[in-house]
């Protein structure tokens, strides 16, 4: 069967206690990155995203906020759909749980499980989590009598004896294990994968889906002192979204399900991955192609969660360096099938070094000198030369890579490879020297900026599902415009085989460098930074260093400096008498170091430092009360 030509990708419904955050913000940008991809091969694309309204968590919530849960939803709303527009998440549709067509499908839903005999009523005890809504099972908990904590987010259960409504989950483990052999690639990475089937191979229970403690939730039909389960509820929203139990819209249903992709975070692959499958294929439904677990930003390496109150507020981020660096950064930073620590510091070199400095200053250099030289418009050569051959071929190359790491969802991978081909247009051009070109052979001079001219265009296609606003400006820059949809923008740029000819035009810099702010060159704060890198160094980085014991023959101040002291250190008949610097002036007067003996690294490069050389480091170490204390032998 011919593939459709068409992508419906989405990401979790996101639970309304609180405004988004960095974490929900990430997962949107990799369904709207996807998104944009694949409109940019003239897919038709559907993405989805929305909130995630009842339960007992945000019944909770509510109740602390003295709300109504309704009010307490509909007052989070707008900054969900504020913020998803200010960093350009294009989403089709933003479903709520609350939405009437969806309570009604949900009903509809449940009601043919009822009648088909895939759901029964029985009664439930064990333990629930209400932050992570769901039931702890015995086996899971390993633990008779008092209330176990939850082994998915270590918080204390409750528990809870009550009627409910079972889902036959035990009926479909084998249908799910058969399914999972014959789709290797249904979950990436594998390594999710194996947790899934393996979890699944263990046994399957029947799972509760309905709740009487509770109201906040969708009636159940025809026996409305149950509420549904909040997780059979919200995982229908993918089908609802598109018209699933809705008159007049089973054309686009069909259109659109199965599902693509649905991204998501790991901690609830096993509902996306067992649960979700095992409904479908009770109501006799095709089965999602692929699920994209990511991994999770974290800070000081604990996940950044709601529940844990660490969270990163995206518009903080979107004030102080603008939507697209972050996106950028996020991807980039993120290796998208791991977890990844969010930094200030990590953010700002990225966006200095890999935008400002490598692709900004790149289009910048190229536009001025054009500008410069009076050249508005350039055509491409009757024929190139070998090196820009060489760049073209790069940049077909640089294509095909990022195309497939792409196709894979591997982003970080995508853009490093881009980056690389960056750095050589960067090279190509620096080697060429254009601007002097300019004086010598003017026909040179051209095919320089055209070839660099067509890179940056390949450049600026294939960055812009990740940075769209820049990349159009990038573009626009060189007189090009691009709409980005209907059109096949990839076989575009192979068919074009660099014939294109260019309108330069300048435009304000694309990014904004952020230099790390003027320091005093404290060896705490240095300390503090690589302690928090917690990496190790091999033997082979130990090994290098040359330490030699040797006396301090004398030692005076720095009159000039407020940290260093000079000392003049006998380190032996074979190196003999060096000058070495040392910072701790605050910490020792001349007389405490004079005469003593100390150890010293005599291999580091010297270094200058208030005019003078500095031939070696004197070793120092912290003691337990913070103070520095010079090392000696004994
Ligand atoms: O679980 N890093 O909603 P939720 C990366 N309503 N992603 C993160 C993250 C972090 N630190 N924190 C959250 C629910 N996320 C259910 C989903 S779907 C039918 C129902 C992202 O508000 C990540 O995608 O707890 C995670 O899976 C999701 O938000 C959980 O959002
Ligand atoms: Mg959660």
């Amino acid at each position: 069967m011919a593939e459709k030509n068409k992508f419906y990708v989405t990401t979790p419904i996101y639970y309304v206690t609180a405004k988004p955050h960095l974490g929900s913000l990430y997962s949107t940008l990799i369904a709207d990155v996807v998104a944009r991809w694949h409109k940019l091969h003239g897919k038709k694309v559907f993405f989805l995203t929305g909130t995630d309204e009842h339960g007992q968590k945000i019944a909770e919530a509510a109740e602390k906020a003295g709300k109504s849960p309704q009010a307490f939803v509909d007052s989070f709303i707008s900054s969900y759909i504020e913020m998803w527009k200010k960093y350009g998440l294009k989403y089709d549709h933003f479903i709520r749980t609350t939405d009437k067509y969806h309570v009604k499908a949900v009903q509809e839903w449940l009601q043919k499980l009822i009648d088909q005999g895939d759901i029964y009523k029985g009664h439930y005890e064990g333990w629930y989590c209400t932050p992570c809504e769901t039931i702890v099972t015995p086996k899971e908990a390993e633990h008779k009598g008092e209330a176990p904590d939850c082994p998915s987010c270590g918080r204390p259960t409750k528990k809870v004896s009550e009627e409910t409504y079972f889902f036959k989950l035990s009926a479909y483990q084998d249908k799910l294990l058969e399914f999972y052999k014959n789709n290797p690639n249904f979950i990436v990475p594998k390594e999710r994968a194996n947790e899934v089937v393996n979890f699944v191979k263990e046994g399957l229970k029947d799972l509760s889906i309905s709740r009487t403690t509770i109201k906040w939730g969708i009636p159940f039909p025809g026996d409305e002192k149950h509420v549904s389960y909040v997780w059979a509820d919200a995982l229908n929203n993918y089908i609802t979204a598109i018209g699933y139990g809705q008159k007049g819209k089973e054309e686009q249903f069909n259109f659109w399900w199965p599902a693509d992709l649905h991204v998501m975070g790991k901690d609830i692959v096993r509902f996306h991955a067992i649960y979700w499958p095992a409904f479908l294929m009770a109501s006799g439904l095709p089965l999602p192609k692929k699920l994209l677990v990511h991994g999770w930003i974290t800070v000081d390496k604990k996940k950044m969660s709601k529940s844990l109150g660490n969270v990163i507020d995206p518009q903080e981020l979107f004030d102080k360096y603008g939507p697209e660096p972050v996106r950028y950064y996020l991807l980039r930073h993120m290796a998208v099938t791991h977890d990844g620590d969010f930094s200030y510091k990590d953010l700002e070199q990225t966006i200095t070094a890999d935008l400002a400095n490598d692709l900004g200053n790149l289009l910048n250099r190229l536009v001025t000198l054009a500008e410069k030289h009076g050249v508005h418009e350039v055509a491409p050569p009757a024929t190139w030369s070998e090196s820009s051959m060489n760049l073209r071929d790069e940049s077909w190359n640089a294509l095909e890579d990022v195309r497939s790491y792409m196709e894979d969802c591997l982003f970080h991978m995508a853009l490093a490879r881009l980056w690389k081909f960056i750095h050589k247009v960067n090279a190509y051009f620096h080697e060429h020297e254009p601007w002097k070109l300019v004086k010598t052979d003017k026909d040179a001079f051209l095919e320089v900026l055209s070839a660099t001219a067509h890179s940056l265009r390949t450049i600026a296609v294939l960055l812009w599902p990740v940075m769209p606003k820049k990349m159009e400006q990038l573009l626009e820059s060189l007189g090009q415009t691009h709409v980005f949809e209907g059109d096949d923008e990839i076989e575009q740029l192979e068919l074009g085989r660099w014939g294109t000819t260019f309108m330069f035009k300048k435009i304000m810099n694309l990014f904004v460098k952020h230099e790390p702010e003027e320091k005093p060159a404290g060896k705490e704060e240095k300390t503090k930074k690589e302690e928090s890198k917690g990496e190790y160094i091999k033997i082979d980085d130990f090994v290098k260093l040359h330490i030699a014991v040797g006396t301090i023959e004398s030692c005076e101040e720095l009159e000039k400096s407020d940290r260093l002291l000079k000392l003049q250190v006998n380190l032996g008949n074979k190196i003999g008498v060096r000058q070495i610097l040392a910072g701790v002036k605050k910490i020792y007067k001349p007389a405490d170091l004079q005469g003593k003996q100390g150890i010293f690294i005599v291999n580091l490069k010297p270094r200058k430092m208030m005019g003078l050389e500095s031939q070696g480091m004197m070793l120092f170490a912290k003691s337990e009360d913070g103070t520095m204390k010079f090392v000696t032998v004994s």
